[in-house]
């Protein structure tokens, strides 16, 4: 049974095309595999096509392009191109490095619908430590031009520990810039933001008076600028509905063709995902076993078997559950009626008490990182 209740699985609505690891930037935060460096066999343009093709096919509407850096491949123009003409509404999730006139024109062309922008932070300093390059003037610049080319200005933020108080000053910045959505991101604890955890956790105070100067400008800039302050579920009682369900709207596609319910499943255990190279999505979408492993609610342990909320958070995040307690079949514990809850709620409230431990620096994601991750490199 699926989540929605009925015997035959619904339809991957939304595709995000994991196009390349490959990305000029550093950020910490970043939620993509430790093991990322083993991805480089990625899908070529054909390959890419005929998934866009089968998606299609299969009812997805939403096609998000990202990585990594999706301007790093060079194709990005033509896979635009051909999924435009399919039908898809597109979606270009990007840093803003690897763009310019050129190819915003270019893109404009090929038919992209929406670019989003990723700043670090609204200072240039802060912005360019985070991201490991000086970026900031660039994407700025990047912000004028999608306005300029028509495009709904989205910009989007990655709150942490490091940036969390300079709420005020993001959304004044976004605002001169006239972007018309502002997505502040808290940060998601998967990947390298798991690896960096304790340096990027930010305290309970600083959640809530970010939390309230978002409602502010959201009040002050009602009709101007909307503004989505995503709640840091780790300071929740309630888990998130993640992904809307496993299986249920989300497909993803990592570099190599893995294709997976979200973007962190590569990393639980016992599972091995199919590869669009071996499977069509057809069948890796509806009869696959992993796709179907977390479906519906007979995989439920208590307390979400029981729990009545079960309809509308779905357990909560299978990946988190198993980040934090080893078995992804756990309720989530940002869950109140995890038994894991309390010792989430524990480091949480450490995290205020503490400045970030020396004996854990940050570490940047790169792919020298990512091998010595994966104990191919001293
Ligand atoms: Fe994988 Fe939530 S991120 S299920």
């Amino acid at each position: 049974m699926t989540t929605s209740g009925s015997d035959s699985p619904p339809k991957p609505l939304w595709l995000l095309a994991e196009l390349t690891y490959r990305c000029p930037l550093q950020c910490p935060y970043c939620s993509n595999p430790l093991d990322m460096a083993k991805y480089s066999d990625e899908l070529s343009t054909e390959e890419w096509i005929r998934v866009f093709r089968e998606a299609r096919a299969m009812g997805a509407v939403q096609l998000g392009l990202s990585g990594g850096e999706a301007l790093v491949r060079k194709d990005l123009e033509e896979l635009i191109a051909e999924a435009h003409k399919l039908g898809f509404y597109i979606n270009l999730l990007t840093s803003g490095v690897g763009m310019d006139e050129h190819r915003i024109r270019a893109f404009k062309e090929a038919g992209l619908d929406h670019i989003q922008i990723s700043f670090q932070a609204s200072s240039e300093e802060l912005n360019n430590f985070i991201a490991g390059n000086d970026s900031f003037r660039h994407k700025l610049e990047m912000a004028r031009l999608v306005k300029q080319y028509d495009y709904p200005m989205v910009l989007c933020f990655v709150l942490h520990r490091h940036n969390t108080d300079d709420v005020a000053q993001i959304l004044d910045m976004a605002h001169a810039l006239q972007a018309d959505y502002v997505e502040l991101a808290t940060t998601q604890y998967y990947g390298w933001a798991m690896l960096n955890r304790d340096q990027l956790l930010p305290t309970r105070e600083q959640v809530q008076r970010a939390e309230a100067l978002a409602h502010d400008y959201q009040e002050k800039l009602k009709g101007q600028m909307k503004i989505f302050y995503v709640v840091p579920d780790y300071h929740e009682e309630r888990p998130k509905a993640c992904m809307s369900g496993w299986g249920s709207i989300f497909l993803t596609v990592a570099p190599d063709g893995t294709a997976l319910p979200c973007h962190a499943a590569g990393s639980l255990p016992g599972l091995s995902f199919p590869n669009v190279r071996d499977h069509d999505l057809a069948w890796i979408w509806s009869a696959s076993p992993d796709f179907n492993r977390f479906r519906g609610y007979g995989w439920m342990k208590e307390p979400c078997r029981s729990c009545e909320e079960k309809t509308k958070d779905f357990g909560g995040c299978r990946c988190q559950a198993y980040l934090l307690t080893g078995d992804p079949a756990n309720a989530d514990p940002v869950c109140a009626k995890s038994p894991h809850h309390a010792e989430l709620q524990r480091r949480v409230a450490l995290a205020s008490e503490q400045t970030p431990p020396r004996e854990s620096p940050i570490v940047f994601r790169n792919m020298r990182n990512s091998k010595r991750q994966m104990g191919v490199l001293d």
